[in-house]
């Protein structure tokens, strides 16, 4: 299942991320925004339990979120700028990181770290912002399974097909989160019209 967000303020930032003059800065400031956003979508579902509580005027029984608490594991290194949002966004998020950098002329990724909290009956969010030729998703998805992560989501800013068919055909049962699903890959491996690489606009390199 792949489900892409639909709302003017998401077109609005995704125009300012596209742009190759948007700078740093502003790129970060963005990315947060956004990933708000996808957080808020890609966790619609999370179960609740009632809450007998007073309002200033009269008792009542409210909702608050139930157990599981989430986790949220980044792909290193764009994967970090997603880690803040959903941070202040829920009360009870632990975070993993997974290290996986594409070969800049094979574009297959290497795992080179790995560090996770306990996922047992955690709600896991894996996120990154480019969901490419989808190998280093693909290679996330496992790591967390393996580590004993049940039914893992993928939340990603742009989507290219090609990757989310890869994700799908290996890991048939994970929802994909995206912002938007672009046209295809080029011969590079880089998202068309995409964004370019995430990683450097977002810090600078
Ligand atoms: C980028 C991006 C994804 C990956 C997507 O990371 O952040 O992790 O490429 O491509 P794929 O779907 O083809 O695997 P990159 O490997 O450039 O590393 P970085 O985050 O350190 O820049
Ligand atoms: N990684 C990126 O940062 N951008 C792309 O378009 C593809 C992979």
């Amino acid at each position: 299942m792949l489900r892409a967000l639909h709302h003017p303020l998401a077109e609005h930032i995704l125009t300012h991320l596209r742009d190759r003059t948007t700078k740093p800065a502003t790129f970060r400031s963005l990315a947060y925004q956004l990933t708000v956003m996808l957080a808020i979508d890609a966790t619609h579902d999370l179960p609740t339990e009632a809450k007998a509580i007073d309002t200033p005027l009269e008792p009542m029984t409210g909702r608050v979120l139930a157990h599981p608490p989430i986790v949220v594991v980044a792909i290193l290194r764009a994967g970090v700028a997603m880690v803040q949002p959903f941070m202040d966004t829920f009360p009870d998020v632990s975070v993993g990181y997974v290290g996986l950098e594409r070969d800049h002329v094979t574009a297959v990724a290497r795992n080179y770290y790995c560090k996770l909290p306990p996922l047992p009956g955690k709600r896991i969010f894996v996120v990154d912002p480019m969901l490419a030729t989808g190998g280093s998703a693909v290679q996330a998805l496992t790591v967390v399974k393996q580590h004993g992560g049940a039914d893992p989501r993928l939340v990603c800013i742009v989507a290219a097909p090609e990757g989310a068919a890869e994700v799908q055909r290996h890991h048939p049962d994970t929802s994909i989160h995206v912002a938007v699903l672009d046209r295809a890959l080029n011969e590079r491996k880089y998202i068309l019209p995409g964004l370019g690489d995430f990683g450097d606009r977002l810090y600078g390199t």
